[in-house]
């Protein structure tokens, strides 16, 4: 990899065609229940960064594995997180009206819809993932356990678990065990499944596979540190999210815990561990993935 490798053009490029794959994967708009699809439609292409498919991706790569034969994962780890942003927007959660520089799905659709439509996503992931037609070359008890190790990060083991401590935990004194619980599963776990199921589909060894985890858990759970840090510091405009939201309602986040100066030195503590973790690789192969960890501390939206 050459000296002058940029992060964004290589972000642009892996989401084109991310992009690309998500809109031959759903379900077309005009198909019946047309209204149901649109909304499936609206939240997933509304904009977004698309970190957690990239980090497949990027993953995938790190240990010598072709892109494409992550691709079809990485959307359907995309379908879960739109999901669960549908869900987190509703005003039986954090009851936000914006979301990737839109309305919120509930805003548009109504909440039933907005209900059924990330109901929607999160099964047509696993109808993607239990095609047989997407795994060709690869083996029956990989694509099993790459089926397993997304289920794991979205339940209750996983994302969903930490939504209900971090809705628990509103307008309440945590200790920071319980914050830390609370991002490592609402955020953590679908980064960590996006990593590891790039690792595997790539070929990654049980020592490479290993290193990856544990730069997707430091990842991870900056990534929400960061988020929270962003829900005080940032434009509305340039976040495409409301603002604000956390302090409105009694979040349980890392700088009402911490304070800001110090909830940053521990985003950049957990960068650190991240770059430390990908020394089993080379400079060249762990490119993409370290420039990613830095992205997620310093971004701006
Ligand atoms: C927002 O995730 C929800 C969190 C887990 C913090 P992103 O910041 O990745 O949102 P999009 O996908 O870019 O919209
Ligand atoms: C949401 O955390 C995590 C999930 C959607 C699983 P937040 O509630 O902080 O995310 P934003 O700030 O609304 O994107
Ligand atoms: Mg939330
Ligand atoms: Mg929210
Ligand atoms: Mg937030």
């Amino acid at each position: 990899m050459s000296d002058d490798w940029q992060l964004q053009p290589y972000l642009q490029e892996k989401m084109q065609l991310i992009d690309a794959a998500l809109d031959r994967y759903l379900p077309r708009p005009d198909r019946l229940p047309e209204v149901l699809h649109q909304a499936m439609r609206y939240s997933v292409f509304a904009g977004g960064k698309r970190i957690r498919p990239v980090l497949m991706l990027a993953a995938c790569e790190a240990v010598g594995g072709d892109i494409k034969t992550v691709l079809p994962a990485a959307c359907a780890l995309e379908m879960v997180h739109s999901y669960s942003l549908i869900h987190d927007d509703l005003p039986a959660m954090d009851d936000d009206d914006f979301r990737r520089g839109s309305p919120t799905n509930h805003k548009v659709y109504g909440e039933a819809t907005a209900i059924l439509a990330g109901d929607g996503l999160l099964t047509e992931a696993f109808i993607l993932l239990s095609n047989p037609d997407i795994w060709k070359g690869v083996s029956v008890d990989c694509s099993r356990e790459v089926i397993h190790i997304l289920a794991k990060g979205a339940g209750s083991r996983g994302m969903v678990g930490g939504q209900v401590v971090d809705m628990e935990a509103e307008q309440k004194p945590i200790d920071l065990p319980t914050l830390e619980f609370i991002h490592t599963h609402k955020t953590g776990a679908l980064i960590l499944a996006a990593v590891e199921i790039g690792a595997l589909l790539g070929g990654a060894s049980d020592k490479q596979r290993a290193a990856l985890c544990r730069y997707a858990e430091a990842a991870g759970l900056a990534f929400q540190i960061a988020d929270d840090i962003l829900d005080i510091v940032a434009d509305q405009s340039q976040l495409g999210k409301d603002v604000g939201s956390d302090q409105k309602r009694g979040k349980a986040t890392y700088p009402a815990l911490l304070g800001l100066s110090e909830a940053r030195c521990r985003a950049n503590e957990l960068k650190r561990i991240a770059f430390s973790s990908l020394d089993v690789f080379t400079d060249s192969a762990c490119r993409p993935l370290r420039e990613i960890a830095d992205y997620i501390v310093n971004r701006s939206c």
